[in-house]
């Protein structure tokens, strides 16, 4: 009996260590939030279209939880009043193109 779960449990293991920290968030409906709210200002501060400021070497955000931390920031700093669903899907978006967390 014991055998089979612990099998069970080992094959759960890696799944669980590589999951999307951002499964749930939409790349594309994120892409369209970050255009339209957030590129314009970290574009006029870092130049060119504004991903400098994801992939500077001296980038605050080192870890996925940092990265949701940090866009619950600029959503209440900015007033924007995204919902938890549009912060998911800049997370993934962000994610997705820079970050690369696991
Ligand atoms: C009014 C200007 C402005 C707007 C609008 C803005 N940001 Fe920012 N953002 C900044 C500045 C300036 C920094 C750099 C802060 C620093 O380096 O201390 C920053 C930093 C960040 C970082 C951290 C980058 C790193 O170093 O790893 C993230 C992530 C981020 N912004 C996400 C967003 C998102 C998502 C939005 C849209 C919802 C947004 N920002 C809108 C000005 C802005």
């Amino acid at each position: 009996m014991k055998a089979p779960l612990l099998t069970l449990a080992l094959c759960a293991l890696p799944l669980a260590a590589t999951a999307n920290p951002f499964a749930k968030g939409d790349v594309k409906a994120g892409e369209k939030l970050h255009k339209e709210l957030c590129q314009s200002c970290h574009a006029g501060r870092f130049g060119g279209d504004g991903s400098k400021i994801y992939t500077r070497a001296d980038r605050r955000v080192k870890s996925a939880e940092g990265l949701k931390q940090q866009i619950a920031a600029c959503n209440s700093m900015l007033g924007t009043q995204l919902f938890p669903e549009d912060e998911a899907n800049l997370g993934a978006n962000l994610n997705a193109r820079y970050y690369k967390f696991k």
